[in-house]
C-alpha cells in the first residue's frame, strides 16, 4: 500500500532520532532547575531596559516584571534575569502542563513539521478534525447535546461566537443576562457583559446587559431566591427580549465565587421555560475541576446550550447543539488557531483524560485540596491575616490581610520577589488566586510555595 510523503517524513530515521535528541537534552537542561533562586546580577541591567521597553512599547508598564528566559520545569520557570520562579498563576491558567513539559515538546515539533504555522476555515489539517471531534465526544459524555464546536484563537472570541449563535437563534431578541461579577472578555461585546465599568471606559453600548446576583455561599436558599426573582422580574420587564445568560459555574476574574448544583439548576429550569439559551463561559473552568467540564462536575448536562472553552486548552472554541446550529454564514474567520497550539491542546487532552486526573480521586482534587489544606494552616497560623482557601478545585483563592487593592498588591509584590507567581481577583474585598500547572506539580512543590506564603504574610505582619 502507498503511503502519504507526509507519513514517511515524520517517520524517517532521521526526524525520530532528532526528536529523541532534543528530547535527552531538554531533560538534561531541566535537572539544572530545581528550586527557586534568585537574580543573576549579571542580567540585572538588560533584563531591566528589556521590561522597560517592553512597557514603553505597550504604552502601560507590565503588572509585574515577568521575562521568561525560554526554558523551565514544570512549576518552575527561569526568567531572563537568571531567577527561577513557582509559577502558581501559569499566565492566568494557560501553561496547565507546566514549563517545557517533555508531552509539550513533542507536540510542538510535530506541529512545527507540519507545513503551516497557522490552521484557518479554509486550512485544516488532520489533527483539527481529532480536536474538534475529541472535544464534542468529551462535551456529550454524560448526555450534552453539544454536537458541534467551532475553534478559534481567544477567549474572548469564543464568547463573541456564542453571543452571535445565541442571538441568530432567538432572532430579533436583543438582550443578554449574566451575573453580577462576571468576566467574559476584553473585546467590545463581552467587555460590555464583564461587569466592571473600568473595563469599557469610553466604550459605545453595543449590547444590552442585564445582571442576576450569584450564589451566596453563606445564603444558599435566600441568594437562589434573590436570583430567581431578579431573573423572573426582568424576563417580565422585557419579554421575549432576552436570547441567552451566560453563567461561569466558578467566577474567576470575580474573586473565585462558586455556585451549587440547585442554585444554577434553579435559575437554568426558568431560562428554559422562557425559551432563553443557557450558555456557559468555561474558559477558566475547564480542566479545573473533577470533571473535564465543570458543567459535568454540577451535572448540568441535559441544560447547556453552548459553552466556551479557552486559556488551557490553547485552543478556544464554542460548543453548541444542533439546535443551536446557525443557518446564516455568521461564523468564520481566517485563523482557527496555530498548528502548535493544535497539537498541544490534543496532547493536554491527553494527559488529563488518560492520567488520572479526573474524578474524586484525581490528581486534580488531590493536588487542590492538598493546597487547600497547606492555605487553611497558614490561615490558622496567622489568624485574620489570610482568609479562605476561596475558590473550587484547581482554582484556588486567598484574601490577604483587609483584602483592600494596596495591601493585596503589595502582597501579589512581595511574593514574586520571594519566588512565587500569582495574581489579583474579585473586589472588595480583593482576592489573590492561584491556577497551578497541574500536570507538572508536585506535593513537595506545593509544600515550598506554602512555606514561602506563610514567610511572606509573616513579613508583611511585622512591616
Ligand atoms: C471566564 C472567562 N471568560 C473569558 C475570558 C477571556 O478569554 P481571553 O483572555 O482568552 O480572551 C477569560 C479570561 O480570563 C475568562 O476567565
Amino acid at each position: 500500500m502507498s503511503k502519504l510523503i507526509n507519513d514517511e517524513f515524520k517517520n524517517d530515521p532521521r526526524i525520530l532520532q532528532a526528536k529523541k535528541l532534543l528530547a535527552q537534552t531538554l531533560s538534561e537542561y531541566q535537572d539544572k532547575i530545581t528550586a527557586v533562586k534568585p537574580c543573576d546580577p549579571q542580567f540585572q541591567d538588560i533584563y531591566q531596559q528589556c521590561i522597560d521597553l517592553l512597557g514603553k512599547r505597550r504604552g502601560r508598564p507590565l503588572y509585574f516584571p515577568y521575562l521568561a528566559s525560554g526554558i523551565g520545569n514544570g512549576p518552575l520557570v527561569e526568567l531572563a534575569d537568571g531567577s527561577v520562579k513557582y509559577d502558581f498563576i501559569t499566565g492566568i491558567g494557560v501553561h496547565y502542563m507546566g514549563h517545557s513539559h517533555p508531552k509539550i515538546l513533542e507536540a510542538c515539533i510535530d506541529a512545527v513539521l507540519e507545513d503551516t504555522v497557522m490552521q484557518g476555515n479554509l486550512q485544516q489539517n488532520i489533527k483539527s478534525i481529532e480536536l474538534s471531534d475529541r472535544l464534542v465526544s468529551s462535551a456529550c459524555a454524560n448526555g450534552a447535546d453539544l454536537k458541534h464546536v467551532f475553534l478559534t484563537t481567544s477567549g474572548a472570541m469564543a464568547n463573541e461566537n456564542a453571543f452571535k449563535i445565541i442571538f441568530n437563534r432567538h432572532a430579533p431578541a436583543s438582550r443578554l443576562l449574566a451575573f453580577e461579577r462576571c468576566f467574559t472578555g476584553r473585546s467590545l461585546s463581552t467587555a460590555q457583559m464583564t461587569n466592571k465599568p473600568e473595563y469599557r471606559e469610553g466604550m459605545p453600548e453595543v449590547l444590552k446587559i442585564d445582571y442576576v446576583p450569584f450564589f451566596d455561599e453563606k445564603d444558599p436558599a435566600g441568594s437562589t431566591e434573590k436570583a430567581v426573582k431578579t431573573l423572573s422580574s426582568l424576563i417580565e420587564k422585557y419579554p421575549g427580549e432576552y436570547a441567552g445568560m451566560t453563567f461561569e459555574l466558578i467566577q474567576g476574574e470575580g474573586g473565585y465565587y462558586p455556585g451549587e448544583q440547585n442554585f444554577f439548576v434553579t435559575l437554568m429550569e426558568v431560562l428554559k421555560k422562557n425559551k432563553i439559551a443557557v450558555m456557559i463561559d468555561e474558559i477558566q473552568t475547564f480542566g479545573r475541576t473533577r470533571e473535564l467540564f465543570a458543567f459535568q462536575t454540577f451535572k448540568l448536562d441535559s441544560y447547556v446550550d453552548v459553552v466556551t472553552i479557552g486559556k488551557m486548552t490553547q485552543v478556544c472554541a464554542t460548543l453548541f447543539s444542533p439546535d443551536y446550529n446557525p443557518k446564516a454564514a455568521i461564523l468564520s474567520q481566517t485563523f482557527t488557531g496555530s498548528t502548535t497550539a493544535i497539537y498541544a491542546c490534543l496532547a493536554t487532552l491527553d494527559e488529563i483524560q488518560n492520567g488520572g486526573y479526573l474524578g474524586p480521586a484525581g490528581k486534580i482534587e488531590q493536588l487542590s485540596n492538598y493546597f487547600r489544606v497547606k492555605l487553611q494552616n497558614i490561615a490558622e497560623k496567622f489568624s485574620k491575616k489570610l482568609k479562605g482557601p476561596f475558590g473550587m478545585g484547581a482554582m484556588i483563592g486567598m484574601t490577604v490581610f483587609d483584602g483592600d487593592l494596596e495591601t493585596t498588591k503589595i502582597f501579589i509584590q512581595e511574593l514574586y520577589e520571594a519566588g512565587v507567581l500569582c495574581f489579583l481577583a474579585g473586589k472588595n474585598p480583593y482576592r489573590v488566586r492561584f491556577l497551578m500547572p497541574m500536570a507538572g506539580v508536585s506535593k513537595e512543590d506545593i509544600d515550598h510555595v506554602s512555606r514561602i506564603i506563610s514567610a511572606v504574610i509573616e513579613k508583611l505582619n511585622k512591616d
